[in-house]
């Protein structure tokens, strides 16, 4: 694995964490069994079907040469693991605009996109796997007569509509279906926020530019690193104790500021996997330096509840030196190794808990193989704790009340 994972500075007793690999063993044959519900996503690097990925990548193309702009309309986990690698990751080709809708009811954003729709050469994807979403259904309802003005026909605007969701079941399915849109599926067996590696993720990244080849690539050695074996399940367990021990926060701290929505991915993953039967961690996230000029206090001295996991950038990839001034001749990477650095002596030293993942470079395949072993991970230790990490009868929980506030 070339991800490097610390767990040192957590303070966990050693042998609690060897004890407790076994358990978190099992649960890992588990989701390699092939008999659990939901654990499409685990073989899913090793089983890409190269036609359908070659398909994927020339349906890319042929938007980035059509489009300047592509409005996917999706939440949750329709949208959260495509926006943060595009935030995140170099483009390796020049990549259409990528825009998200349908993230909230906002009217403001709806008009906004509105505009840009009849301003520019648009393509737009619709991305709902139970296609029953009111976000959606919202947002595409109202962006679909926008295409058809635009493009004079229902047949013209039909032409330029993209859906990704489920292979036979929901509305969207059916719509697709009837109008002929080109689409891809989301298997059955994979849930919103584990669908990263599914066309839900990889269309718009590829659209952007990203190497998404790269990205699989990353994940499939992830998948079948031998790390596994051995100490590759430790952060999970790790989670698992500070729980134990009465942690009820992981602050996951980002030392690199295109990881932010990187952050937000993270905040869904274990939030939707692990929050259930008064379980789990809250995942607070920060960015750093800038958080520390604000939550920074609350961490030094405020209630000792959290314990914070902090994802950092080994080679930014080229340097930049301070040219004069005190700090002439430092680079900023030197000063954010610094501060890293610092941040973690300064919250050791009053008794915060602190792990460190270290990403050797910022590009699709150390980012694929990131994304891979936080699934895997936070799927470990939502099992730990018993709990199932694949539904979500929270999120389900407000859709109904709101669908009968709505009177549908
Ligand atoms: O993880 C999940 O399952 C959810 O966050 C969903 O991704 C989100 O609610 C969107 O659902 P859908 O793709 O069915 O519209």
């Amino acid at each position: 694995m070339n991800l490097n994972v610390n767990i040192e500075g957590l303070g966990l007793d050693k042998e609690k964490i060897l004890q407790t690999r076994a358990e978190a063993s099992k649960a890992l044959d588990r989701l390699w069994s092939g008999q659990e519900d939901m654990t499409g996503w685990v073989q899913l690097p090793l089983q890409q079907d190269e036609q359908e990925l070659e398909y994927l990548l020339n349906v890319a193309d042929i938007i980035r040469e059509e489009a300047e702009l592509f409005v996917v309309v999706g939440i949750g986990g329709s949208y959260l693991g495509a926006k943060a690698a595009i935030e995140a990751l170099p483009k390796v080709e020049r990549g259409a605009e990528v825009k998200f809708f349908g993230i909230n009811f906002c009217t403001d954003y709806y008009r906004e996109i509105i505009e840009e729709i009849k301003n520019k050469r648009t393509i737009l994807c619709v991305i709902s796997k139970s296609g029953n979403t009111t976000e959606i259904k919202a947002a595409f309802e109202t962006l679909k007569p926008i295409m058809e003005q635009k493009y004079k026909t229902k047949e013209e605007a039909s032409k330029r509509i993209v859906a990704i969701t489920d292979v036979e079941k929901g509305g969207l399915r059916k719509e697709t279906d009837v109008n002929g849109y080109t689409n891809f599926i989301i298997q059955d067996d994979i849930g919103g926020r584990y669908s990263v590696f599914t066309p839900a993720g990889l269309l718009p990244m590829a659209v952007s530019g990203i190497d998404v080849r790269e990205l699989l690539r990353g994940a499939k050695d992830m998948a079948q690193s031998t790390a596994w074996d051995n100490d590759g399940m430790d952060y999970a367990i790790c989670r698992h104790l500070m729980q134990q021990e009465g942690k009820c926060i992981e602050a996951i701290e980002m030392t690199h500021s295109r990881l932010g929505y990187l952050g937000e991915w993270i905040k869904q993953l274990y939030g939707e996997s692990e929050g259930k039967n008064g379980q789990g961690l809250w995942p607070a996230t920060l960015t750093f330096s800038t958080d520390l000029h604000s939550m920074g206090q609350y961490i030094q001295q405020g209630r000792q509840n959290f314990f914070e996991t902090i994802i950092s950038i080994d080679d930014p990839g080229y340097t930049i030196t301070i040219p004069q001034g005190d700090l002439k001749g430092r680079t900023v990477d030197e000063l954010n190794k610094a501060m890293i650095e610092g941040v973690i002596k300064a919250h050791r030293s009053v008794g915060v808990p602190v792990a460190e993942i270290h990403l050797p470079k910022l590009d699709a395949y150390h980012y694929g193989q990131l994304l891979y072993y936080l699934e895997t991970t936070c799927a470990i230790t939502a099992m730990l704790a018993g709990v199932n990490p694949f539904d979500q009868p929270g999120v389900e929980a407000y859709k109904a009340e709101m669908r009968k506030i709505l009177g549908l």
